[in-house]
């Protein structure tokens, strides 16, 4: 299994690859890998000849600098992970200077609104964090794949925008979001979590299946307020937020109109570790 931690030696492989007419994925990941990254390799590993699965906690899509610092890391567990996969997997591990040449230097995108709403309204710059690293990656790897989870939805919607400005060739492929068994999705996040945190948090899964039920049904302010109350009577628990928004614009919606399509997200504190999660309802 190669550890690859220099470009310049990414690059030679690259090209070896291209010039051998293998088709190239790119699974882009920040580290502490789950079963949801898993799944994303596995498919990666079923579709390309040749798969990367990058590894670098991107400092500049952070707006919170205990967030970075606390974010959870193990390289070690993440290598014997992949391993456990494919030994034929290519790891990418670049360090910050590396990875952008000295300092890192956010670029400014304009996503159309997407990056408005959700965690772009309560992240600063979060997202024209992620695409300058996506940016970056896809410059380096020529991936013909890229796969991302659904779990980060807003995400997607700008690497896919991100990929027509910059006029990218690239197939885009989302992965279901993974939960355990109490709904709770996974993420690195989770580590953070306690056991006993773990299990109160099926409730942010439940808060969004009991919307898919309801919200047809009920005016739209009332059933958010009263779901958000009954999240936070947990104490430890507080809704950053809870919208319903256009499945394409992410635009916020108050009242429904059944002809489009729409998804519930919400993002919920729990002792302050920052969770976040989505539905599609319709
Ligand atoms: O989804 C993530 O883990 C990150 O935002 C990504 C895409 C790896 C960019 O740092």
């Amino acid at each position: 299994m190669l550890i690859v931690h220099r470009k310049k030696n990414v690059t030679k492989l690259i090209d070896q690859s291209i010039l051998s007419g293998k088709s190239i994925g790119l699974v882009p990941t920040m580290g502490s890998l789950h079963k949801g990254h898993l799944t994303l390799i596995k498919q990666a590993k079923d579709k390309n000849d040749v798969v990367w699965v990058s590894i670098f906690i991107n400092p500049i899509q952070f707006n919170n600098i205990n967030d970075f610092k606390k974010y959870p890391k193990n390289l070690k567990k993440d290598v014997n992970l992949i391993k456990s996969i494919s030994k034929k997997i290519n790891v990418f591990v670049p360090n910050e200077k590396e990875i952008y040449d000295g300092t890192p230097k956010l670029k400014i995108y304009d996503f159309k609104n997407l990056d408005i709403e959700l965690e772009g309204k309560y992240r600063e710059n979060h997202f024209n964090g992620v695409a300058t690293i996506v940016s970056k990656l896809l410059s380096l790897f020529k991936p013909n794949d890229i796969y991302f989870g659904e779990k980060d939805y807003q995400q997607v919607l700008i690497i896919k925008q991100l990929i027509k400005i910059e006029k990218i060739t690239v197939n885009i492929i989302i992965c279901s979001t993974v939960r355990e068994k109490n709904g709770l999705a996974l993420s690195s996040r989770n580590n953070l979590l306690s056991i006993s945190e773990r299990n109160e948090s099926s409730i942010i899964f439940e808060s969004l299946s009991f919307l898919k039920k309801n919200f047809n049904s009920l005016k739209l302010e009332s059933i958010k307020k009263s779901i958000i109350q009954s999240i936070e009577k947990n104490k430890k628990f507080k809704v950053e937020y809870l919208e319903i928004a256009d499945s394409k614009t992410l635009q916020i919606q108050q009242e429904i109109n059944l002809k489009k399509s729409y998804r519930a997200f919400i993002c919920v504190n729990v002792n302050e570790v920052r969770l976040i999660d989505n539905i599609l309802l319709n």
